[in-house]
C-alpha cells in the first residue's frame, strides 16, 4: 500500500521573528507543495531524496540510521526528529520519499512542509486518525527540536492552509482570516544561514539590549494593523506595513544585501509594499503587487533564483 500527500509551503506576511516571543503574525499557505509518500515496506524504513536536490539517502533500522554520502548532515537531523515526534507510529516498514520544487530551507516553510507531510504520510498509512490540526502539532514539535526555539506558525500554515493570524495568549491561538486573493509576488534568493542560527542571533541580540525587544513589539503592533488593512482590503496601507515590518527585519540585523535590494527594486517597481519573509539571511522576499509583470522582473534583475506570482493559498495538505 503507497499514501501520497502533498504539503504546502508559505510566506510570511507580517510577524516572523516576533511570533517566536508570542507577537501575532500573519501568514499565507502558498499553492506550492512538497510531495511526500509513504509506502510499506520489509522491516526497514528508507528515506530517500530530493528534499534538497537527492540530499538525503539513509536507511533506518530499528537500531541504528546508515547514512549515505548524499545527505547533508542538518537533513539527516531532521529526519531523526521527524520518527522521534511520531515514534508512537511504530514507524519501520515504510518507506518515504519526498520531492520538493524549491531548495529546503528557502525562506519559505518547506521544512516545515517536509515535516508535515512526512508526518501526515505516515499516519494516514497507518491507518490512524489524525486530523490536520494534530498534524500541526506532531509537525511543530519537529520544528522546535530543529531550531530550538520555534513558533507554530509555519507547520500550522502548512497543515491547515489559507491565510492565518498566530498569536500567543494563554496558548497559542490560530485564526484563519477570511482572505479570497490577494496578488503577491514571491522572488527565492540564495539562503546564507540557517533558520536556527537567525533564531538565536535575534534571541542573543534580545538579551544584550532592550532596544531590540521594543523592535519585536513593534513588530507585533504592525500587524495587528496590518490584520485590520487585510480585513478591510485597504491594499495602499497594507503595503505601507510591509515596508514598515522590513525595516523592523533590517533593524533585527537578518537582511542580506540583495534582499534588501530586492525590496527597493520592487518597490521602485510599482510594488505597494515589499519585505523579506521568513527568517532571513537571504531566502524569501514577498512583494505586494497591482501589476505583477515589472515587480516580477525586478526580483529577478535584483537576483532572484526563482520567481513566482499567487494570489490564492492552498487548502493545508491533502491527500493525492
Ligand atoms: C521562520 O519561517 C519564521 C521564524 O519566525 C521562526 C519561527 O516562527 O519559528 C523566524
Amino acid at each position: 500500500m503507497q499514501v501520497r500527500v502533498r504539503a504546502p509551503t508559505k510566506v510570511t506576511l507580517f510577524g516572523e521573528h516576533s511570533v517566536v516571543y508570542g507577537y501575532p503574525a500573519i501568514v499565507f499557505s502558498l499553492p506550492i507543495y512538497i510531495d511526500v509518500s509513504a509506502t510499506e515496506h520489509d522491516d526497514i524504513l528508507i528515506v530517500t531524496g530530493p528534499a534538497n536536490v537527492s540530499s538525503v539517502d539513509l536507511v533506518i533500522k530499528e537500531d541504528r540510521i546508515d547514512v549515505g554520502p548524499k545527505t547533508k548532515k542538518y537533513l539527516m537531523r531532521y529526519i531523526s526528529y521527524i520518527l522521534k515526534a511520531i515514534e508512537r507510529f511504530s514507524v519501520p516498514g515504510i518507506m518515504i520519499e519526498i520531492k520538493s520544487p524549491l531548495p529546503v530551507g528557502a525562506g519559505l516553510g518547506t521544512s516545515a512542509a517536509v515535516a508535515v507531510g512526512t508526518v501526515a504520510a505516515i499516519s494516514i498509512l497507518k491507518g490512524l486518525n489524525v486530523d490536520k490540526m494534530e498534524i500541526a502539532k506532531l509537525a511543530w514539535e519537529v520544528e522546535k527540536l530543529v531550531q530550538g526555539r520555534a513558533s507554530p506558525m509555519d507547520t500550522a500554515a502548512s497543515a491547515l492552509g489559507g491565510v492565518l493570524w498566530i498569536e500567543k495568549k494563554e496558548e497559542w491561538n490560530i485564526e484563519p482570516l477570511s482572505v479570497d486573493e490577494i496578488n503577491l509576488v514571491i522572488g527565492v534568493f540564495e539562503k546564507q544561514k540557517t533558520t536556527a542560527s537567525l533564531v538565536a542571533e535575534v534571541a542573543e541580540k534580545l538579551k544584550r539590549n532592550r532596544l531590540y525587544s521594543e523592535v519585536i513589539k513593534l513588530m507585533g503592533e504592525i500587524a495587528r494593523e496590518a490584520r485590520r488593512a487585510l480585513e478591510d482590503r485597504d491594499w495602499k496601507r497594507l503595503g505601507e506595513l510591509m515596508k514598515l515590518n522590513h525595516a523592523m527585519l533590517e533593524a533585527l540585523g537578518v537582511v542580506t544585501e540583495e534582499t534588501s535590494r530586492a525590496v527597493h527594486y520592487a518597490i521602485e517597481a510599482g510594488a505597494l509594499g515589499a519585505k523579506v519573509s521568513g527568517a532571513g539571511g537571504g531566502g524569501a522576499v514577498v512583494a505586494l503587487a497591482e501589476d505583477p509583470i515589472p515587480v516580477a522582473s525586478a526580483m529577478k534583475v535584483s537576483g532572484a533564483k526563482k520567481v513566482f506570482t499567487v494570489s490564492e493559498p492552498s487548502n493545508g495538505v491533502e491527500i493525492l
